[in-house]
């Protein structure tokens, strides 16, 4: 078992077998003792809703001590570099430490800085495993085995760390990927099927992963507004009419840009059944971490 998870590739399929057959325990039970006396440090260097959330709750369901860095008021405003304010509040003894930054692969340089876990709770366009792990989860909960099984990835590819882990771990599990995307949004990759159009590729997918478009890491604006993107790429009911498909958003979704009000309202759309799936994910992934590296 690898000592950090910075990728989803830092696992292997066993292993996240084990993690979904713990995570499903999960959703029913909340074993308290499990991490008791046990200390999770967050560290959030770019803003979160969910995943900090999630890890935190995570973490607490299962009796562990959790200590959240305000990094707006700590020492890295006052100039330490990032390596000092890990090296330090790894002194403290923690069991794992899960970093968010705006830059990617700043974890992976963190972790040799550590003598504890790591995980990566997202960094730059680069990764964000645990939120790929429990998007795998979900889409396994409505197809069961997902060999074969057809997904779009719809929206900013290029830019989104949710896509980059979701391409290589639902790749690895065998799933055929379709990337829907404007050109300008899609990365530069030929081992998986690309489409500037949603309508055409419709009545061939059983999962549709929408993303939001990610403004803060433009150089310059793409649109002159997003509601031209919008009237391409949004998901709306008119599109998947009454397909047996779900769809999935890793949050936060731009409304009626990205997914349409009615069909955020629809049961085929599993959003806020990812938040609750990601937290069972979360808490077999801190389990497996934790105890199975001492
Ligand atoms: C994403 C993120 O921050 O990478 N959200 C999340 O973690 N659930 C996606 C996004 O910001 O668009």
């Amino acid at each position: 078992m690898a000592k950090h998870l910075l990728q989803t590739g830092d696992l292997t399929k066993e292993e996240i077998e084990e993690i979904f057959d713990d995570a499903k325990d999960f959703l029913i039970k909340k074993p308290k003792s499990l991490l008791k006396n046990k200390l999770i440090i967050t560290i959030f260097f770019e803003s979160s809703t969910r995943t900090r959330s999630s890890f935190e709750v995570a973490a607490k369901r299962l009796g562990a001590e959790v200590v959240s860095l305000d990094v707006s008021r700590s020492s890295t405003k006052k100039g330490e570099t990032l390596y000092d304010t890990a090296a330090n509040l790894d002194a403290m003894g923690p069991n794992a430490i899960v970093v968010r930054h705006a830059h990617a692969g700043v974890p992976n340089i963190l972790a040799k800085y550590v003598n504890c876990s790591l995980i990566n709770g997202g960094d730059g366009a680069h990764a964000h495993p645990t939120q790929a792990l429990l998007d795998l989860f979900t889409i396994k909960k409505y197809l069961g085995d997902v060999k074969n099984r057809k997904i779009a990835i719809v929206g900013d590819i290029k830019n989104s760390r949710v896509a980059n882990s979701n391409i290589s771990l639902l790749k690895r599990f065998g799933m055929d990927i379709t990337l829907v995307a404007p050109p300008h949004f899609l990365p530069k990759r030929d081992d998986v099927k690309m489409s500037y159009s949603l309508k055409k590729i419709i009545d061939e997918v059983d999962v549709i992963m929408s993303l939001r478009t990610q403004t803060e890491r433009h150089k310059l604006p793409f649109y002159a507004s997003l509601k031209d993107y919008a009237s391409d790429f949004c998901i709306t009911k008119d599109l998947i009419k009454d397909k047996d498909i779900i769809i999935l958003h890793p949050g936060p979704v731009h409304r009626n840009i990205d997914i349409s009000d009615e069909v955020l309202a629809d049961p085929r759309c599993k959003v806020l059944e990812q938040v609750k799936n990601g937290v069972a994910v979360r808490m077999a992934v801190l389990k497996k971490l934790i105890m199975e590296n001492g």
